[in-house]
């Protein structure tokens, strides 16, 4: 049986498998019914998967089919569109097995809805069990994060007392923050804060509009460090770059604060998630035990994957 871990964000797919991780942004779109392309081969992956009687494509493909194409808008039944659909059926490009142990996650705010989580389970399981899954696990999406930092690879605990200790995962996401603290490996406590690292991206597309018009994406990837081009030609929009991301530090970390102060009361903090990467120097100044892993953006996925290598160790030894 193989692990496949896939961490569905608003903003962000991240799926890990034994062989491959792949980051794509949770974009989708139908495939047009005439697809005209150039007939040169660079070699770039299809990324075009079906569902229902319709062909969607997916990830950056899709983003660059339209100014407008979006990521998806920020709402309660985004585990049950279309949207979610392609994207779960799009990690299975990660697998050749049809022996597939799925992981994922959900929200901690969902996660505890017995009836949702059952019925999202069901859903998960009908899309993916006629291309091979067999079996599906959801955690709650921080516990990824955790799982990454205390198990290693093959899935045993790195080590056994850092397992008693009271530590906190703060995840920064593109429209949510989620946090979790865990005592003893009990989870004493979870929130999912409204904010995340989209409100950058909403101020440098306001704040832009006078000489470009930009999409959230092309927002995003100016706070990653790309160049903004007006035809073709540099443009330096650094001080407004740093405007935008200091607005969305100041909300977020305010809120942080407010729920778990300074990480006095904990071990250690564990920072994930995409905003991890982006506010890593104010968070190591803001937590001082801030443990950070080698991919923080990853971290949920990584967690995932390697507590699917843990249930079938765990299964083969029962056996
Ligand atoms: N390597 C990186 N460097 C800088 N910024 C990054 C990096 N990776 C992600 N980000 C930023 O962090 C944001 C959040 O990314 P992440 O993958 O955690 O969001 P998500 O999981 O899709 O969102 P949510 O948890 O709200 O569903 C991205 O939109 C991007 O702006
Ligand atoms: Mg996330």
């Amino acid at each position: 049986m193989e692990v496949l871990a896939a961490d569905i964000g608003y903003g962000f797919t991240k799926v890990v498998s034994a062989s491959r991780v792949r980051v794509y942004p949770s974009v989708v779109i139908p495939k047009l019914h005439t697809h005209i392309t150039v007939d040169i081969d660079t070699g770039e992956s299809p990324d075009i998967v079906s569902y229902g009687n319709t062909e969607y494509l997916y990830g950056s493909k899709a983003m660059r089919f339209g100014k407008k194409s979006q990521f998806p808008p920020r709402h309660r039944c985004f585990t049950q569109s279309n949207t979610y659909a392609v994207l779960l059926l799009s990690a299975l490009s990660l697998v050749r097995n049809r022996n597939v142990y799925f992981v994922t996650g959900l929200p901690v705010s969902v996660y505890e809805n017995e009836g949702i989580k059952t019925s999202y389970q069901e859903w998960v399981l009908n899309i993916l069990r006629p291309h091979g899954a067999i079996n599906i696990k959801v955690l709650p999406q921080a516990m990824g994060a955790y799982y990454d930092a205390v198990l290693d690879i093959q899935g045993k605990p790195i080590d056994k007392n850092l397992l008693m200790k009271k530590c906190a995962v703060v995840d920064i996401g593109y429209y949510t923050t989620d946090i979790v603290v865990l005592d003893h490996l009990d989870l004493i406590y979870r929130e999912t804060i409204p904010l995340g690292v989209s409100i950058a991206c909403e101020f440098l597309v306001q704040e832009l509009s006078s000489q470009k018009e930009i999409s959230m994406h092309e927002a995003e990837m100016l706070l990653r460090g790309e160049k903004l081009f007006i035809c073709g030609k540099p443009v330096d929009v650094s001080n407004t770059i740093e405007a935008a991301k200091d607005r969305a530090w100041n909300l977020i970390s305010t809120a942080v604060t407010d729920r778990i102060g300074r990480g006095e009361d904990f071990h250690f903090v564990i920072p994930v998630g995409g905003g991890a990467v982006l506010y890593r120097d104010k968070l190591a100044q803001l937590f001082k035990e801030a443990h950070f892993s080698h991919n923080p953006s990853l971290s949920n996925a990584y967690g995932y994957f390697k507590y699917g290598i843990r249930q079938i160790r765990k299964g083969s030894k029962d056996a």
